[in-house]
């Protein structure tokens, strides 16, 4: 029988140190309607380390620093990690079908990049690569695709590729049949999609515009800035922004949208999608 945690009383003063400790180290804006969500979570820290009062947590999460392991559990804990195969199918359609081309057009026999940032256990470059495979694009040329997320846990999954129901929840039965295979605990995505993705850890928040990815072609990044507020969103943005390659576009959701955040991205429409581009040649 699973354990029942009293949820601790968190005092004003404790929350608030708590969502800003949060925000230092991943950007996500805790609010105060996540209360309850909050305590549980603390309740279950508190039991694994066999502390007794939130207060004391905060203390340790803080005595730890913002890279700590304390600190990416209890970031994994907080953070939502909802995804399923084919979200927002038609913008992986335009991006596997019109962006993957024109992207392949200036890039010649190189590689095409494509990053999914805050991919959790892979299901939207997974989806991505299948669509992909639809469109006969590999065939065509190198693509090279990456998944990043901070959540370790989600990471592992991702390289399992073992997944339920509820990934699986707008995936047609001709899909499953084509792209998966039946195992003990769900369906496993087929090894031949498997290696398209490599997947690696990253803080987008915290890690600045350098550093050892290099550039992309196509970033996908959605529904991930609906959880930070506009500073935070402008950090990360203008870090997206410098992993793009000149010509290169992000992509967020339908429901995300720029306002507010200052930056050199332009806003452009194809068709039903709303793609921001870094410019070909930039102003000095
Ligand atoms: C709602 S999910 C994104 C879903 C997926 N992109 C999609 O559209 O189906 C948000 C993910 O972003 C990750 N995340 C949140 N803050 C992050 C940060 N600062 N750096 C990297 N990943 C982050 C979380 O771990 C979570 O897995």
């Amino acid at each position: 029988m699973a354990l029942l945690l009293t949820a601790p009383n968190l005092t004003e003063v404790v929350l608030k140190q708590l969502a800003e400790r949060v925000y230092e180290a991943s950007g996500i804006r805790l609010t105060d309607r996540q209360r309850p969500q909050i305590e549980t979570r603390v309740a279950q820290r508190l039991q694994a380390l066999r502390l007794d009062d939130p207060a004391e947590y905060e203390k340790h999460l803080g005595s730890e620093g913002s890279r700590s392991e304390e600190m990416e559990i209890f970031l994994d804990l907080l953070a939502v990690h909802e995804s399923y195969f084919f979200r927002e199918i038609s913008q992986l359609s335009f991006v596997a079908d019109d962006l993957v081309e024109e992207a392949r057009e200036r890039r010649g026999t190189e590689p095409v990049r494509i990053w999914s940032a805050g991919c959790v256990a892979g299901e939207e470059p997974y989806s991505l690569a299948m669509l992909l495979e639809d469109a006969e694009a590999w065939k065509k040329g190198p693509i090279d695709m990456l998944g990043t997320d901070m959540s370790a846990t989600c990471l592992e999954r991702a390289r399992q590729a073992v997944y339920g129901k509820a990934s699986l929840r707008q995936t047609s039965r001709a899909r499953r049949s084509r792209f998966f295979e039946p195992v003990h605990g769900g369906l496993r995505v087929q090894a031949s999609v498997r290696r398209r993705v490599r997947f690696r850890r990253m803080n987008l928040y915290r890690e600045g515009p350098s550093g050892w990815m290099g550039q992309f072609d196509i970033i996908l990044c959605r529904n991930l800035l609906l959880y930070f507020d506009v500073p935070a969103r402008c950090r990360v943005v203008e870090a997206l922004y410098s992993r793009l390659r000149p010509g290169g576009c992000l992509l967020l959701s339908r429901s995300e949208t720029l306002l507010n955040v200052r930056t050199r991205l332009q806003t452009t429409e194809q068709g039903d999608e709303i793609v921001y581009r870094r410019a070909m040649e930039e102003k000095a």
